[in-house]
């Protein structure tokens, strides 16, 4: 298979950079979905994973919050990936943001205002993980993170949350906890099949709400 390369994602952004054409329609298909999966309550926090890295994970991210940014939705995207974030490939706006890691080291006294990167004139708001994190576990498993999401959920009107593949980490796992539902993303001719039925598996054990997403 062809080694994906990282600056293409920006290339794959069609919802943030040509919410008018084609295949930005695909993305709101997907929202369509999620809305029809939740009929007594309304979805407000999503998590995006998949069973191995380059499945697409950020490319829908971006897309499916800026889906929701076009239809007048106050959207938060948090990157949560905190092994391999690629949201400054995707955005370089976000790359000058203390981000994550800065809310979270107490001894900078930042507020979410300080490092929550808008995207200039959308309703697009973008968290990034600024430096990256010696214990990514420690930072998922931390109360303080779980109260930061709630925090920001009284801001934002839905919170897209990009995160590791399931197959190599718990990460995914973890952040469920606070997000209504997760999108699954299998890619055509890359993701195994043995790999999604094992996630479909974990799902089931750990009773998450989730929606598969073809590629
Ligand atoms: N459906 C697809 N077909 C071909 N290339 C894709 C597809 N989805 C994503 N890519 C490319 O694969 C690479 C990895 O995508 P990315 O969204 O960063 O994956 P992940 O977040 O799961 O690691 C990027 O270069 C992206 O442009
Ligand atoms: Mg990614």
């Amino acid at each position: 298979m062809k080694k994906t390369d990282k600056k293409d994602l920006k290339n794959r952004l069609v919802a943030l950079h040509e919410p008018s054409s084609p295949q930005a329609e695909y993305f709101r298909t997907i929202k369509t979905n999620i809305e029809m999966m939740n009929i007594d309550s309304k979805v407000k926090s999503l998590l995006v994973t998949s069973p191995t890295q380059d499945s697409g994970k950020t490319m829908i991210s971006v897309n499916l919050a800026s889906t929701y940014a076009n239809d007048g939705v106050k959207t938060l995207l948090i990157d949560l990936d905190l092994r391999r974030p690629s949201l400054g490939f995707a955005m370089p706006i976000v790359k000058s943001s203390p981000g994550l890691t800065g809310i979270l080291d107490s001894s900078q006294n930042l507020t979410p205002e300080d490092v929550i990167v808008q995207v200039t004139d959308t309703n697009l708001y973008v968290l990034p993980v600024g430096v990256r994190p010696l214990s990514p576990y420690s930072i998922l498993n931390s109360a303080k993170l779980g109260q930061l999401i709630e925090q920001l959920k009284e801001i934002f009107d839905m919170i897209i949350i990009d995160t590791p593949p399931v197959m190599m980490v718990k990460d995914a796992l973890l952040v469920s906890k606070w997000a209504e539902a997760s999108i699954l993303i299998a890619r055509g001719g890359y993701s195994n099949k043995i790999d999604i039925k094992k996630i479909f598996e974990k799902y089931a054990r750990c009773k998450c709400k989730y929606t598969w997403c073809y590629i």
